[in-house]
């Protein structure tokens, strides 16, 4: 009796779309022959939350290939709640998804809802953040998270002229949400090229806050980043001292850092901008790198990915290897889950017109260039 409520709730919840912020069920466009091919699959795709662009696209763009390929789509963003994502993977499960893509909140947070999944012989691949702490993972894609935080780290180094011996230079460090595995492998990358020159002193933390920990920003958020820069720059700069880099390890902490130095008059010929770092490539970002404001991103071809965990999910369905390059780096805790890192592109003032624009991932219009 409770499993046929809880098969019923599962079909309320598909049909009215209530319980997540969003849900979509669908049969693909262009259903016919790849419908055919695809036997009529479904596909589960959990995604964190909607308030960042990247993830909105992250979404749009797995529903369009999936369905290309004929599969049935069930996304839903679970509004950086674990809860909310532990039972919308429940919900899907009992609703006969034969494959899970997610992009956890807590890559640690999900590993009961995952064994149930396997035990309904739900395949499961972890969406650019690994999942934690469960051998029901079959793989990860993602792209290469140690390397992002390397080039953010090497933009500073070259930007300052450290390799040359310039210096000393005052730097503030962010790093991402605890709970995200990804955001210790952007913060160790950039640590990996700019740990010398902390070393040299060539770079001094005035705050003295350096560590992950302390440098943390939960849930990735905007107004937390921008509320800790006010502090880092009311009791460490206030003095006149120059600030020259601000390591922010995503677009939305960039965003926050900018803010905060905007507001007590930074951007000026006499009080410029330090260099701020960021990755994702968000529209409103770009617009500021293209207006000299922020300093650089990190382009994720979210279509890479996409067409990368499609492949993925046909490998599964019809018990075939996907392709993967990396079997070493992301151990889960349980297992190493098989890997396929995507390249990411630093972007600057000087080659986003090329890798966003000509490559049709946003148009001027987007960013409001026009
Ligand atoms: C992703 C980043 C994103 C961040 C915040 C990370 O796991 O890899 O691209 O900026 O989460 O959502």
């Amino acid at each position: 009796m409770k499993r046929f409520l809880a098969a019923c709730l599962a079909l309320c919840l598909m049909v009215s779309g209530a319980g997540c912020s969003s849900v979509t069920m669908e049969t693909g466009a262009s259903a016919g022959s790849a419908a055919a091919a695809s036997g009529g699959k479904k596909v589960g795709v959990c995604m964190p939350e909607k308030n960042l662009q990247r993830w909105v696209q992250d979404g749009d763009n797995m529903k369009k290939v999936l369905e290309s390929k004929g599969y049935q789509v069930q996304l839903q963003y679970a509004n950086n709640d674990v809860n909310t994502q532990v039972s919308q993977i429940e919900n899907m499960v009992t609703s006969g998804v034969n494959v899970l893509v997610v992009a956890s909140i807590d890559g640690s947070a999900l590993t009961d809802a995952l064994k149930q999944a396997k035990a309904n012989k739900v395949k499961i691949i972890a969406y650019d953040r690994l999942l934690m702490n469960s051998d029901a993972v079959d793989y990860y894609a993602t792209f290469d998270n140690f390397k992002v935080g390397q080039m953010q780290g090497q933009y500073i180094v070259d930007k300052l002229g450290l390799k040359e011996g310039k210096g000393p230079f005052n730097i503030e460090v962010f790093t991402g949400a605890p709970d995200d595995n990804n955001a210790k492998f952007f913060y160790n990358g950039a640590m990996n090229v700019l740990k010398p020159y902390f070393d040299s002193k060539k770079l001094i933390v005035k705050s003295g806050m350096n560590d992950f920990t302390k440098c943390a920003t939960e849930h990735w958020k905007t107004e937390v980043a921008e509320s800790r820069m006010d502090n880092l720059l009311s009791a460490n700069y206030a003095s006149g001292a120059k600030l020259d880099a601000v390591l922010a390890p995503n677009d939305a902490i960039a965003r926050g850092v900018l803010a905060s130095l905007k507001n007590i008059g930074y951007g000026s010929a006499s009080k410029p901008l330090p260099l701020i770092t960021g990755q994702d490539c968000e529209k409103s970002n770009v617009a500021s790198i293209a207006k000299g404001e922020i300093s650089m991103s990190i382009f994720k071809d979210t279509r890479t990915l996409a067409n990368k965990v499609a492949d993925m999910v046909t490998a599964l369905l019809e018990g075939k290897q996907a392709e993967v390059n990396d079997t070493k780096t992301y151990n889960n805790g349980v297992k190493v889950v098989p890997s396929y890192l995507c390249n990411p592109i630093v972007i600057t003032k000087d080659n986003y017109e090329k890798e966003l624009i000509d490559s049709k991932y946003y148009t001027k219009t987007d960013l409001g260039l026009n």
